[in-house]
């Protein structure tokens, strides 16, 4: 399943906030991820950024006027309102925040805020002072109730030189919020999915430790997508360079045995757990309390004894369904055989990490996905959002099956 942003209609609100040039960003963004972005401003937003300047970025005509007899809005007075798949406001102000909350149709996006029934995701941006202040406070309390996401201000140094809650939000974080709201009618809406990502990290002493070359983004990959196509998602993840993506709920473990607590825990009562994370098979027996001095010659060595972590994926319990990776270096599909069968897993999703471009650390992947009945699938080198797309169709065919009462349709296809 594709972005929930590609081919829809969005319309992008811009109101008269110096983070007006942000929303350009923004507007990029959504086009690039294939999105028919129309953008309408408020007078106020023209005082920063030019129409001209969205309408270069959209290839879409800007609306900047209610009255304009040449705009969308005069033919079909509130077209785009009923044509938007979603509608961003981005910035809003805690002018445009108030006059939502009262119901106002004084302008272009005003009416067509007031006459959609698309849902609305808004990133407000103001001096702290009066995004603090009660009243705005009050609107944003109105606008939720009516259903109307968030993306809340961040704090940081604003427009007027002071610091305080008032900056526009992390574009990633309102693009998250946008595709959460897009796919909620997706084909896991309803469904609670765990998924857990990184390289669990075992400490030696209070300043080493044992862990891999697990980046997370195999995982977090699998996250997005997952809530991107309506579920809830929990992230169990040990330590990445990787921002949290944006609403999932983010559990964040270091050793693997934290990893078991947490995923026992997230997995009670989930429909699907997906195990990207790179977990360490053994752990230090006595990790040291004070940092190890070097003794006598190096040459003498070190000896530190291992001894076995929980499998995490064989432990847990539960009627889900549980979906595995192999990471191999060799004999791929041996291997990733035997794991599937000794872990009872519904999919297993085999991992070439010897290969250049698949596996630790890159953003593509080359995998092969082995079903329980026997069932096999292989994919070509992919972008790991296209991988987790692909895992997660299987995952859907898998609980569509179990609805049915089946074990879901067999699949052999390879894709060179
Ligand atoms: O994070 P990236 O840089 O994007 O890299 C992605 C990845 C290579 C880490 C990922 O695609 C991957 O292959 N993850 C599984 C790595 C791994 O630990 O494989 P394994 O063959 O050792 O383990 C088999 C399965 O059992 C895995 O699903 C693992 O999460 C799980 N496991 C392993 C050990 C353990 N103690 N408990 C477990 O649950």
């Amino acid at each position: 399943m594709a972005d929930p942003l590609r081919d829809r209609f969005v319309v992008l609100g811009v109101s008269g906030s110096i983070a007006a040039y942000k929303a350009v960003d923004l507007a990029s963004r959504l086009v690039k991820a294939g999105a028919r972005v129309d953008v309408v401003m408020t007078k106020a937003a023209t005082q920063f950024v030019t129409p001209l300047c969205f309408q270069s970025i959209t290839h879409r005509r800007v609306v900047d006027d209610l009255w304009d007899r040449n705009s969308e809005m005069a033919v079909e007075h509130v077209g785009l309102a009923k044509r938007a798949a979603a509608i961003l406001v981005a910035p809003a102000t805690a002018d445009l925040l108030a006059k939502m909350a009262l119901g106002f149709a004084e302008d272009a996006l005003l009416t067509t805020l007031l006459d959609t029934r698309a849902p609305v995701v808004i990133a407000p941006a103001m001096e702290g002072d009066m995004w603090a202040n009660p009243l705005t406070q009050e609107h944003v309390a109105k606008l939720r109730s009516l259903g109307m996401a968030f993306v809340e201000p961040e704090e940081g140094r604003l427009a007027s030189g002071l610091s305080g809650r008032g900056r526009l939000a992390d574009p990633e974080a309102i693009l998250g919020t946008l595709r959460q709201v897009l796919g909620r009618g997706g084909d896991l809406a309803g469904r609670r999915v765990v998924v857990s990502a990184g390289g669990t990290q075992e400490p030696i002493d209070p300043v080493r430790l044992i862990t891999n070359r697990s980046s997370g983004k195999m995982g977090y990959a699998i996250a997005e997508a997952a809530r991107d196509r309506g579920a809830e998602v929990t992230l169990v993840t040990a330590p990445t360079a990787l921002a949290p993506p944006h609403g999932v709920a983010v559990a964040p473990v270091d050793t693997a045995r934290a990893m078991h607590r947490a995923v026992e825990g997230a997995a009670r009562g989930a429909d699907v757990l997906i195990m990207a994370a790179a977990v360490s098979d053994y752990r230090v027996a006595n990790p040291a309390e004070q940092k190890i001095k070097k003794r006598g010659e190096a040459a003498d060595g070190l000896t530190i004894e291992l001894v076995p972590n929980p499998d995490i994926l064989q432990e847990v319990t539960g009627d889900f369904v549980r979906v595995g990776f192999a990471a191999e270096t060799e004999d791929l599909l041996a291997n990733a055989g035997a794991k599937l069968r000794k872990k009872g897993l519904d999919l297993l999703v085999a991992n070439d990490v010897s290969g250049a471009g698949s596996g630790f650390g890159s953003d593509t992947n080359r995998v092969i996905l082995l079903g329980r009945g026997g069932e096999i699938e292989e994919l070509p080198i992919l972008p790991k959002r296209a991988v987790a797309d692909a895992i997660l169709d299987r995952v859907v065919a898998i609980l569509a099956g179990r609805g049915r009462g089946a074990g879901g349709r067999r699949w052999v296809e390879t894709h060179r």
